[in-house]
């Protein structure tokens, strides 16, 4: 019996101290990609989405997402974190070549990120299943080369033996946690999270959500225009 309680605790250890590389929190740099890097103020609407490159259910809410914050403009601010979800397979290595990807070149991340949800049936786990570690993360990086050009193969590989980028998707999961994301994709609006079922599936969702509140930011404003 002890020695059972000693061998958990060592391997709880090991879990804690494994690939431990120094790890700071909070982060230089807040984690998520922002679509469009307008300039914010007190009225601008935030959007943020948690997606899954590999996700189905992100991919489906992608495009609709994209539309409203392109209808909006100026009015929302659409900021992107990823979470890899453990049941799928190579998000983890997905999120990660989205990391690698972004450091080298920030314009490619978002089409990095539409090809993996146009593309995403390549790496379901029935499709990877055979596939070693060092093959899929290979495939992944010739894959998003296709955003950079393909001289950029090597360059993305090596991303995956540069510790920071690791840390980088870490953080992005940790982020996830701390908001208390479980699933993809989740939508917060002005840091408020919507439920499944306000979850927008199409632009008019979309819609519904958003023009209520810029309508009452404008009912606000002129009412206070009026009193003085
Ligand atoms: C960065 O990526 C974008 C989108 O793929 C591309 O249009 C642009 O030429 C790239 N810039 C550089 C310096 O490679
Ligand atoms: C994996 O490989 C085994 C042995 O070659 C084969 O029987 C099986 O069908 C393969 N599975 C998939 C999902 O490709
Ligand atoms: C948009 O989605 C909602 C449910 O989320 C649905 O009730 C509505 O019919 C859809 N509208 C269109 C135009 O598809």
């Amino acid at each position: 019996m002890a020695r059972a309680i000693t061998l958990t605790l060592l391997i709880a250890l090991l879990c804690l101290t494994q690939n431990s590389a120094p790890q700071t929190l909070p982060p230089a740099k807040a984690d998520g990609f922002v679509y469009t890097d307008t300039a914010v103020d007190s009225s601008t609407i935030l959007i943020e989405a948690f997606v899954d490159p590999i996700c189905p259910d992100s991919a489906d809410a992608w495009d609709p997402l994209k539309e409203a914050v392109e209808y909006y403009g100026t009015r929302v601010w659409l900021v992107v974190h990823l979470l890899p979800l453990p049941y799928h397979d190579n998000a983890y290595v997905a999120s990660r070549a989205l990391h690698i990807v972004n450091q080298l070149n920030a314009s490619a991340t978002f089409p990095l990120l539409e090809l993996f949800f146009k593309e995403q049936g390549r790496f379901y786990n029935a499709k990877t299943f055979n596939m070693s570690r060092a093959s899929v993360t290979s495939y992944i990086a010739d894959f998003a080369s296709r955003v950079l050009g393909n001289s950029y193969q090597s360059t993305i590989l090596a991303g995956f033996r540069n510790i920071q980028t690791d840390l980088k998707t870490r953080v992005s999961f940790k982020y996830s946690a701390s908001r208390a994301v479980y699933g993809t994709p989740f939508f917060f609006v002005n840091g408020f999270l919507l439920s499944d079922s306000e979850s927008p599936t199409n632009v008019s969702g979309w819609k519904s959500i958003i023009d209520p509140l810029i309508a009452a930011q404008e009912d606000t404003s002129e009412k206070l225009a009026r009193s003085f």
